[in-house]
């Protein structure tokens, strides 16, 4: 067996799952993940996903039908369980035959799974931990991609590398199960194929594509930000559980607080509900990334960047990271075996 092939027949379960060559998916990165984006990624041999984020029914409906005339290969929609329409949501991605939609943002809520399943998708979870995987598996979930807190965008409180260890001799037989976070380099790749992962899932290393739309400030700031700058959102009130969030430091962290203060008060004065509190919290990151990804306000937007923004060094077709990831973990296998 070649090397390439050894790095092909620890990817196949993984490809067969997803219909790729590779089994390396783009992330789903709210307004960065649109039909450019998610294209390019699967005309290259790997896997792209649209993430709805809040897209309206009727938008996510365009989107997809745009994706679909700009590829023929297999692409995914993440879904992020707390959108208010989600069952509409999941009627747009049945009504194009959608292979594989990703369920992000929490326990799904009863009935998803098994409607987005009886659609045919294959549905794709996000377990925090190794007994929430373990009740995902149980209630007939098709993959896992487990997240370490090394990600861009919202994350959990555990490294990927902690994650991996603990997950994957448990679960990896029963489910493909997606390593994500921190990944830039393939030589990482080849270290969670080998582990038993199916494949791996990057965000960070693809926003820098030249097929991605992201505003040019906003490429600029990750080519120039290192892994250190790459910092998680602090929690100010013990109230109000926010959802940390990985993102570039910027003067954007600190209006973040200032939101936090403002929803706090307003909690305490009894003028919101806790749903509501955490919505409005959520609408804020969602309004803050548009600002820096689409208008590229670097300053006050959410830069949501992964610690891996530091491996990202210029703007170059999705195509050519993908051929490197492959190489570097191509080369890794390789010295192994000698
Ligand atoms: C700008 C940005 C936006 C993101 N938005 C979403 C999202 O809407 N839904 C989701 O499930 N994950 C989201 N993520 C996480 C990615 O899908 C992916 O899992 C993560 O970037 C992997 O880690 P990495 O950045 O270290 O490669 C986002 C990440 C970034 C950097």
């Amino acid at each position: 067996m070649t090397d390439t092939n050894l790095l092909s027949a620890l990817m196949q379960r993984g490809a067969d799952f997803l219909g790729t060559r590779h089994a390396i998916m783009a992330g789903a990165m709210s307004w960065v993940s649109e039909r450019h984006l998610v294209s390019a990624m699967s005309n290259a041999g790997g896997f792209g996903v649209i993430a709805c984020g809040a897209m309206t029914p009727e938008l996510l409906d365009r989107e997809i039908a745009a994706t679909k005339a700009l590829t023929a290969k297999p692409f995914g929609v993440n879904l992020i369980t707390m959108h208010p329409d989600l069952s509409a949501l999941i009627d747009v991605c049945a009504s194009h035959d959608v292979g594989h939609v990703v369920l992000a943002g929490g326990l799904p809520p009863a009935g998803a799974i098994d409607r987005i399943k009886a659609s045919g998708a294959k549905l794709l979870c996000f377990p925090p931990t190794l007994a929430f995987a373990k009740k995902l598996i149980r209630s007939g979930v098709d993959a896992l991609v487990i997240e370490g807190m090394e990600a861009g965008g919202h994350i959990g409180p555990v490294s990927t590398s902690v994650l991996a260890q603990e997950m994957l001799p448990e679960i990896a037989a029963q489910v493909p199960v997606f390593v994500a976070g921190g990944i830039g380099r393939g030589e990482a790749i080849a270290g969670y194929l080998e582990m038993g992962a199916a494949g791996v899932q990057l965000g960070t290393r693809f926003v820098c594509a030249s097929e991605c739309i992201a505003h040019p400030n906003f490429k600029k700031a990750f080519i120039r930000a290192s892994a250190r700058d790459a910092v998680a959102s602090v929690q100010i009130d013990p109230r109000l559980p926010v959802i940390p969030v990985r993102a570039l430091k910027n003067a954007g962290g600190e209006l973040f607080t200032a939101k936090q203060r403002e929803v706090a008060q307003a909690l305490d004065e009894g003028a919101i509900a806790m749903g509501e509190a955490q919505l409005q919290i959520e609408h804020y990151w969602a309004g803050a990334l548009r600002r820096a990804v689409i208008d590229g306000d670097i300053e006050h937007g959410s830069l949501m960047a992964g610690q891996s923004v530091g491996m990202v060094t210029k703007e170059e077709p999705v195509a050519d990271i993908l051929a490197e990831l492959i190489d570097q973990a191509t080369a890794a296998l390789e010295r192994r075996a000698a």
